[in-house]
């Protein structure tokens, strides 16, 4: 089994990454919970992105790839150029399928 696997291409290697892999690095920021986002300085909040559209979040990704990204982007831009757009595809619908914090019963009380 494990020699089959070696003898994947590269090529087709690469496009199965693992989209939890990549999400790992955005949750540094945006937290895995829903509105629970103060950080651990009690200073900026972080808008959390988990259990939104996905096609919102696409939008917001591929609107900070751009190069004309929305007035006051300070670190997104640099991040979203860093991804694919089959990247930013496979990100946005992953946490659109993310559920918000269950440490926010005032909100999406459906379980
Ligand atoms: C270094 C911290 C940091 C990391 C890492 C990070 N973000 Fe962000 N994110 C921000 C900040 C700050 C903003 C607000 C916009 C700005 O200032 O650039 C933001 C805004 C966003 C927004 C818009 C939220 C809203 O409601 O306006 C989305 C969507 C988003 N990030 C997705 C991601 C994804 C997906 C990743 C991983 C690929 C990621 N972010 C990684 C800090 C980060």
């Amino acid at each position: 089994m494990s020699a089959l696997a070696l003898a994947v291409p590269r090529s087709i290697a690469q496009t199965t990454y693992d989209v939890a892999t990549l999400a790992s690095a955005c949750l540094n920021c945006h937290l895995a919970t829903g509105s629970d986002a103060t950080s651990a300085s009690g200073s900026t909040l972080i808008a959390p992105i988990s259990g939104r559209s996905k096609d919102a979040l696409l939008a917001q990704l591929r609107a900070f790839k751009s190069d004309t990204p929305p007035a006051g982007t300070t670190i997104m831009n640099r991040i979203a150029k860093g991804y694919s757009d089959d990247e930013l595809i496979a990100l946005s619908e992953y946490f659109s399928k993310q559920r918000a914090a269950p440490s926010t019963p005032s909100k999406g009380g459906e379980k």
